[in-house]
């Protein structure tokens, strides 16, 4: 079914004139080198996001709030940009006092507290590497990321501390465990070895330099999870901060009066860009909330801040659509002028929900990925909404549908997502896999992994992953990463991971596993499988279904052939079966 255009007004109708007021002129004449003389850098010439996201506006604005916080338990705490501008100094002491130099990769593993935040701008300013985890993770991921990135400190929080404590002795490049007692949650003691933030941070210095970063050098890195082996560490620059900066203005619209909030969890490549750097980059104060989901909370949270403009994920906007209209409607939510969405496909109802439910606001869908470290595709607040699409490329950035040979194709084609290389949040490497990054690239695009459509006025329209990666409620997942787990249970023989279709979390993970001789297929071996894979990796992870089967379809050479069991579940046809072992 076609859905009507949702036509915007005329650029004086809006209560706030949007930023990003014409589309083609601008493509045209827009130059990011331009734009870069916004940037402050540093003293010495070179760029570092903390100064750009904190210190600038600590100097020029510093008693406005930077951070509103609210805890899971109702607790309220307010940080100044003076305030985060010390804070991240004092933590890039207490970094410069462990011996931490500039490239040195230091892991975030913590809930939302505005710890977290000051750790993370304290890592860039020490110029070294910030690696925030998904605080959902079990043991397994975490220690997986740990010891690719050869990370030599942790911080983290006592809880989760608990969580990965047997993992901890498998990592030789981890030199310090540093816990945050975020407001003394915690009563169990230090475990012998462990530094105190509480500590470190009362005796360290309010005063530090930045170390001296250049726009190229290595900022953040988010692991991201492909068809097959391990995730991979996707590692940016400094200079993304522009694109941060960029997109924060167009795509969201902030302007300086925003009271602004991501739901995305800082683990995620969203929660750094965009729930750090896209906001305070543009000296824009936001709303952090601890808590996890549900709807009448999330409103509240609006309503209490007077959230204008709100960044939030497809899953999360279904799951408010499935809570009910009349919850909304309780709610004071006049103050909301701008809404987004990213991570997975909006459906057009998702976007006429928002329109007739959520302050007259559709939400705008935008695209993009961990590896593109910024929104690439959007949605504009001045341009007429075709629900369904991602929207249309940022100014200084060229996308296109291109076949298997990199060529571009017709307009209406289907094809593979890809994009020029060249933009500044593009990620710089995987770390310390170049095989892997070389592999992206073909005939001079980097090929994206999705697959999508452009029709003739250049709005893109997703179809599908080009693999396996399964996207489930905005978290990719990894088949190879869940079968690897799901196969050091004694009993199971092998494991065949696929993405089911949900009505909300759009793929839930589902499993097929066949069993060692001597194991019966029972529901009590399949719950114990469920359980052991949730200890392992996480809920949001771990399959939500196992199937058990006598055996999984495989290619001669051995390989588990996930298309044939994807197309077996759906009822699809099987498609090319040649290559298919014999049973
Ligand atoms: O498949 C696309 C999907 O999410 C992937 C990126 O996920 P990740 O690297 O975790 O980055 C999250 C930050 C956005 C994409 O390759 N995706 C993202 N946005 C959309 C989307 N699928 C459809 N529509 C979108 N708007």
């Amino acid at each position: 079914m076609d859905y009507p255009t949702i036509a915007k007004p005329g650029l004086d109708d809006f209560s706030v004139r949007p930023n990003l007021d014409r589309y083609d002129a601008l493509r045209e004449s827009f130059s990011w080198q331009e734009l870069r003389r916004e940037l402050d850098g540093l003293p010495g010439g070179g760029l570092n996001l903390a100064h750009e996201a904190i210190d600038r506006h600590a100097a020029r604005r510093g008693d406005k709030v930077a951070m509103y916080w609210e805890g899971a338990g109702g607790e309220e705490e307010q940080y100044t940009f003076a305030q985060m501008r010390d804070l991240t100094n004092r933590f890039a002491n207490v970094l410069r006092g462990l011996g931490i130099e500039k490239g040195d990769r230091v892991f975030i593993f913590m809930g939302r507290v505005p710890e977290l935040y000051v750790a993370f701008f304290g890592i860039l300013k020490a110029g070294a590497i910030a690696g925030p985890l998904f605080s959902a993770f079990g043991p397994d991921p975490v220690r997986d990321r740990l010891e690719d990135s050869g990370a030599k400190v942790l911080v983290v929080t006592p809880e989760l501390r608990g969580r990965i404590a047997h993992i901890l002795g498998d990592l030789p490049d981890l030199k310090h465990v540093i816990v945050v007692n975020k407001n003394g949650r915690s009563q169990d003691p230090l475990a012998p070895g462990d530094i105190s933030y509480e500590e470190a941070m009362a005796s360290a210095s309010p005063d530090f330099d930045i170390v001296p970063t250049t726009e190229e050098d290595y900022s953040i890195m988010h692991y991201t999870s492909g068809t097959t082996g391990k995730p991979k560490g996707a590692v940016h620059a400094h200079l993304a901060a522009l694109q941060h900066m960029a997109t924060g203005r167009w795509a969201l619209d902030l302007h300086e009066d925003d009271i602004y909030w991501c739901t995305a969890d800082p683990g995620w490549v969203t929660g750094t860009s965009y729930g750090m750097s896209a906001p305070w980059t543009n000296g824009v104060s936001q709303v952090i909330y601890e808590g996890g989901f549900r709807a009448s909370a999330w409103y509240q949270v609006i309503q209490k801040y007077g959230v204008t403009v709100w960044y939030t994920a497809p899953t999360a906007i279904r799951m408010l659509m499935k809570a009910g209209d009349d919850i909304p409607a309780r709610y004071d939510l006049s103050t909301l002028r701008h809404t987004c969405s990213v991570g997975e496909p909006l459906n057009p109802e998702a976007v006429i929900w928002g329109e007739k439910v959520i302050n007259n606001q559709p939400f705008h869908d935008n695209w993009w990925q961990t590896e593109t470290g910024a929104i690439l595709i959007a949605n504009y607040p001045f341009q007429d909404i075709r629900p369904g699409s991602m929207g249309r490329p940022i100014p200084g950035v060229r996308t296109a549908i291109v076949d298997e040979n990199g060529n571009e194709v017709e307009p209406g084609e289907e094809g593979d997502l890809a994009v020029q290389p060249g933009w500044p949040s593009m990620f710089r490497a995987y770390w310390r896999n170049q095989e892997m990054y070389d592999s992206k690239f073909k005939n001079g695009w980097y090929i994206t992994g999705d697959r999508a459509r452009m029709d003739s006025d250049g709005y893109f329209w997703f179809v599908g992953r080009a693999d396996d990666v399964i996207n489930t409620a905005g978290h990719l997942v990894g088949p190879f990463e869940v079968e690897s787990a799901l196969i050091e249970h004694p009993a199971v023989a092998e494991a065949g991971v696929i993405g089911k279709p949900d009505p909300v979390a759009m793929e839930v993970v589902k499993a097929f596993v066949s069993l060692h001789e001597g194991h019966e297929p029972t529901d009590r071996l399949r719950n114990e499988i469920m359980g052991f894979a949730r200890q392992k990796l996480s809920a949001a992870v771990a399959p939500r279904e196992i199937e058990i089967v006598d055996s999984l379809p495989k290619t001669r050479s051995g390989k588990i052939m996930r298309r044939l069991l994807k197309a077996r579940e759906l009822g699809l046809p099987e498609g090319d079966t040649s290559t298919l072992e014999e049973d």
